[in-house]
């Protein structure tokens, strides 16, 4: 080893000791002959105190201690007269002689601090994500990655799942996102794609016996970025036999809570779940934050039968109560109702009804609204003196979405959505299909057909099974997802084992019987070898991370991410190729700009 110790672990207990250090520089200042050095490692920042003047100091990029050279030093590790309470060091110093200083490696000057308040910008410091990986924040967050990883793996051993690896040169399989391919060199003209998800082997790996699978695993998809997406990302991938939807449930939710308790020491109670079409009716989302109330309620009944012509012709008319908020000025009403309509072009206006003392009301429809009808508003949307009602009208499925958009951004202002506090929920009853109008993630040739809405391997509820050929759009789906403070964590489903059943629902998604059969046929001929019955769930595994490090980005927690476009600013990736490996690849050569 090239050190005794590491730059975090020297306390009193050790004073008087000759101890060697390695690290990089953090900062140095000189007070008249003697100079102050912080050594940082990963373990943490210890000071080292040189006395005099460095004889054959080297000049390379500025000095011995200038900021982040790697240095080897040896010295005595003496109490601090100036104490530093913030470091568990913060007690001893390293005292160093001139022949105890090693410059192990130099450094140029870092195109940024690495501090925890970096003057870099965010393109800045992931193109030297290197560097960026040396602050105490991103440094931090890949060791809790690294944490709730083992703590996963922990408690599915427990569980007898045993962990196995699956291909990634695969076979194209849509989960509702578009392929990354790959060409053959050996295969001119083929493709392989990378896996979108490891689903049809997982569900191989059952009909081969192994009864409990799990994995974490690298995913991709060619769909649209956010902060919650990346093109490449990890989930954490399960699968059991002899199961139904309840244990699978039960199971994971085990997961959740072991997780909850051993990274963030949090007891959770037993997570709540709800309907799909329950989210949908009081929350405007499949996947609604619940650590804030502002349901969303139909008023449909009491806002019919005037002359106000919006309502007459609605379809729905439905409200949220924002509690304390009656005293808000007309121009922020105006905002309001500007994001309502920027998001949902159609919807009109919102309706403002302020609550004020003893049943009293102002609204922005008194022209039209008694002050009794208004009343009914306020005690159906549980509306008390001091309270704001807001309304929507329009196309139902238009109105719940502007809704709960709204009460997102609403919690969001009044910071209702705390980072340190924890709502977990069970969505299930699921759709089976959704009508495809052009989803933007979807190639072209899948508009004007029926999607699934988790994947195709999605089991139908037995007691629909007779609509999958009648009325598709009715069907529920054995799916379920994992929501936390409004974020989709985890999706799955019990999966069709019969052969018959999984060539019907192919059909219903518009293939036809030959390309079923020549994207799938491995897995339909699998199912006639003995199918158990299976399900699972996958978590993603960046957005558990992201909850638990109390952010919304999922980049901090992955240790090379890609910025907002799909690049890899510090490779600079994707590029071009040479076009001796197109050749071989018998590729055309692509003119970039067409
Ligand atoms: P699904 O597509 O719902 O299910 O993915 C599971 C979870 O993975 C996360 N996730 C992502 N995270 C970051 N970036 C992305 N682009 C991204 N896409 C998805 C989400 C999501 O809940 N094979 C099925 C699982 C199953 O049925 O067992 C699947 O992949 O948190």
């Amino acid at each position: 080893m090239l050190r005794s110790h590491t730059c975090g672990e020297l306390t009193l207990n050790n004073i008087n000791e000759k101890i060697t250090l390695c690290g990089w520089v953090q900062k140095s200042r000189k007070m008249g002959h003697i100079t102050f050095i912080d050594l940082r490692d990963r373990y943490g920042i210890t000071q080292l105190v040189h006395e005099g003047d460095l004889n054959g100091s080297s000049e390379i990029y500025g000095g011995f201690f200038s900021r982040e050279n790697v240095l080897q030093v040896t010295g005595i590790v003496r109490e601090r007269s100036n104490k530093n309470k913030n470091l568990p060091t913060g007690d001893i110093e390293i005292l160093l002689a001139n022949n105890q200083i090693r410059l192990v490696s130099p450094s140029k000057t870092p195109p940024f601090t690495i501090e925890d308040q970096s003057d870099g910008g965010d393109e800045l410091r992931m193109k030297y994500r290197f560097l960026d990986l040396r602050r105490n924040k991103v440094k931090n967050n890949l060791f809790l990655r690294h944490r709730i990883a083992l703590e996963t793996r922990k408690y599915l051993d427990e569980l007898n799942f045993i962990e196995v690896e699956t291909p990634v040169l695969i076979k194209s399989t849509p989960e509702g996102a578009r392929d990354f391919v790959v060409p053959s060199r050996m295969h001119p003209g083929q493709f392989y794609a990378l896996p979108q998800s490891p689903q049809t082997f997982k569900q191989l790996l059952m009909v081969s016996g192994f009864d409990r699978y799990y994995q974490i695993v690298k995913c991709f998809r060619d769909e649209d970025l956010r902060a919650d997406r990346q093109p490449e990302f990890t989930q954490i991938d399960c699968e059991m036999s002899f199961v139904e939807e309840d244990d699978i449930i039960e199971t994971f939710e085990g997961l959740t809570k072991h997780l909850f308790q051993k990274i963030k020491q949090i007891t959770l109670p037993a997570i709540p779940r709800l309907t799909y079409q329950e989210c949908i009716e009081s929350y405007g989302s499949d996947k609604p934050d619940i650590r804030f109330g502002m349901k969303i309620t139909s008023l449909n009944h009491f806002s019919r039968g005037k002359d106000f012509k919006l309502f007459q012709d609605a379809e729905e008319i439905a409200g949220i109560c924002v509690q304390g908020w009656s005293e808000i000025p007309r121009s922020k009403m105006d905002d309001l109702s500007a994001f309502v309509k920027a998001q949902h072009a159609g919807l009109p206006g919102l309706v403002f009804v302020k609550c004020l003392e003893g049943n009293a009301y102002k609204s922005t429809v008194d022209k039209f609204f008694t002050q009794e009808e208004l009343q009914k508003w306020a005690h159906t949307l549980s509306g008390d003196s001091g309270d704001l009602l807001i309304l929507s009208s329009g196309g139902k499925g238009a109105v719940l979405k502007a809704l709960g958009n709204l009460r997102l951004k609403i919690a969001e202002e009044m910071g209702l959505r705390k980072k340190d506090e924890f709502a977990c929920l069970w969505v299930t009853n699921f759709p089976l299909l959704e009508w495809n109008e052009g989803d933007p993630n979807l190639p072209d040739s899948y508009k004007g057909r029926w999607v699934a809405k988790h994947h195709p391997f999605t089991s139908p509820k037995k007691e629909d099974l007779g609509l999958l050929s009648t009325d598709p759009g009715k069907v529920r789906a054995s799916a379920y997802d994992l929501v936390i403070n409004g974020v989709e964590i985890g999706g799955g489903s019990i999966r069709i084992h019969e052969r018959d059943l999984q060539e019907q629902m192919f059909q219903t998604l518009g293939f036809e019987k030959e390309e079923a059969q020549s994207q799938f046929g491995f897995l339909m001929h699998a199912f006639e070898f003995g199918a158990p019955p299976h399900g699972g769930i996958a978590f993603g595994f960046d957005r558990l991370c992201a909850l638990f490090g109390g952010s919304d980005s999922i980049r901090d927690f992955i240790a090379f991410p890609k910025n907002n476009s799909g690049r890899d600013v510090m490779m600079d990736s994707p590029s071009q190729i040479s076009d001796e490996q197109k050749s071989e690849l018998k590729l055309a050569t692509l003119n970039p700009n067409n």
